[in-house]
């Protein structure tokens, strides 16, 4: 397999073996002469924006502080000891979006967002830790981290946001642009700009048990079906009017028994959660959609493309699409797995596709969720 830059000339195998949910690793250079792909005046106007998830993290005289976007004011550039974070930004911009998609050798389904720090000197968001992998990726000036693999990972309690109780850092690295350092989730770590400073966060998901058991049993509740009514032909008086019969719990408890799922299930369940967009991604199509024949023509010449908002996964013949699912035949899961895995599609290869698949494809256009070229 290829060695990467990205990941300090490893291939991903030898990163995912040794040190992916293991073990920190810092990679100086993983991408050379790297520059900021937004300025800061683009993702001030990102965290103005009510549909994107923004913070501003400030530190006065020791106490802490977090506001919740969207920001309408922020902090002189040259003050000191503030951050803005600014959630998604892979969502508007392509190049973010196309940094993101450099992390594909851990999946889709794995696969979150690229999130963009701004820090005055000084600036961070405290010594804590993640629940999830992060890579960080130094796009602008200096950041010194300091990272531990303490297993004390309490808190100080009434803070607006995460902070450690008892930091001491084992290791400390100061990055520049285009050094990036892997962290596993639970790992402590405290970033502080080195002057004005920008960092990007490629994220990971890796959603709890308990919200896939809550999501699984709704996603079962338009599923299930378990025909009859309760019945008691041959009901006794009761002694205690009240109390619920034996015989009704015996009963109930049998049907309920039989409501039953297979993997069948659990995939479409899992395809239709992990693709569907975050609650404050809205698409829009274009304003002036072409008529099928002219998108189909301007296709077949340019291609498709997924919007950088679109989350496209596959497993087996079940095709899921921005929360939506459905089962395809062999020769159109030849075409949507292509345009699963490469987000794209060229032109020759709409020639194989059935109409069935031609149609989703225009109203994918007209949602916004592809976009021609
Ligand atoms: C930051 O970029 O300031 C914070 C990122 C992190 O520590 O997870
Ligand atoms: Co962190």
């Amino acid at each position: 397999m290829k060695k990467l830059q990205l990941l300090g000339n490893i291939t991903p195998a030898q990163f995912l073996r040794d040190y992916w949910h293991k073990k920190p690793l810092l990679i100086r250079q993983a991408i050379p002469g790297f520059k900021p792909l937004l300025t800061f005046e683009k993702l001030a106007e990102l965290a103005r924006q009510n549909y994107v998830e923004s913070r501003l993290v400030t530190q006065r005289d020791g106490q802490w502080d977090m506001q919740h976007g969207p920001l309408t004011e922020l902090p002189a550039r040259n003050e000191r000891e503030w951050t803005m974070l600014v959630q998604g930004v892979n969502l508007y911009d392509e190049r973010a979006d196309e940094l993101l998609r450099q992390f594909r050798f851990v999946p889709d389904a794995r696969l979150d967002d690229l999130m963009v720090s701004v820090a005055g000197d000084g600036g961070g968001v405290g010594p804590h830790f993640d629940s999830y992998d992060v890579f960080l990726l130094q796009a602008q000036g200096k950041r010194r981290w300091k990272i531990s693999a303490q297993q004390d990972l309490s808190l100080v309690e009434g803070l607006p946001l995460k902070i450690l109780a008892n930091f001491e850092a084992e290791e400390e690295f100061v990055l520049e642009p285009g050094d990036m350092l892997y962290l596993p989730p639970h790992y402590a770590h405290d970033g502080v700009a080195e002057g004005e400073c920008m960092t990007y966060s490629i994220g990971f998901r890796s959603p709890s048990y308990q919200e896939l058991g809550e999501a699984f049993l709704q996603f079962m509740a338009d599923s299930i079906d378990l025909p009859g009514r309760y019945a008691d032909p041959q009901l006794q008086q009761p002694k205690n009017p009240a109390e619920i019969p034996r015989e009704m719990l015996t009963t109930i408890t049998e049907e309920l028994n039989k409501v039953r799922w297979d993997e069948e299930d659990v995939t479409i369940f899992l395809g239709e959660h992990l693709s569907e967009p975050k609650h404050n991604v809205f698409f829009t199509g274009p304003a002036k959609p072409l008529t099928v024949g002219r998108f189909m023509e301007t296709a077949a010449k340019k291609g498709l493309k997924l919007s950088s908002k679109t989350l496209m996964l596959y497993r087996g013949k079940n095709v899921f699409i921005n929360g939506e699912s459905f089962a395809v035949g062999r020769a159109d899961k030849a075409v949507l797995d292509v345009l699963a895995n490469e987000r794209r599609l060229s032109g020759a290869l709409l020639g194989s596709a059935t109409d069935d698949v031609l149609e989703a494809l225009y109203t994918w256009y007209q949602d916004g969720w592809i976009e021609l070229g």
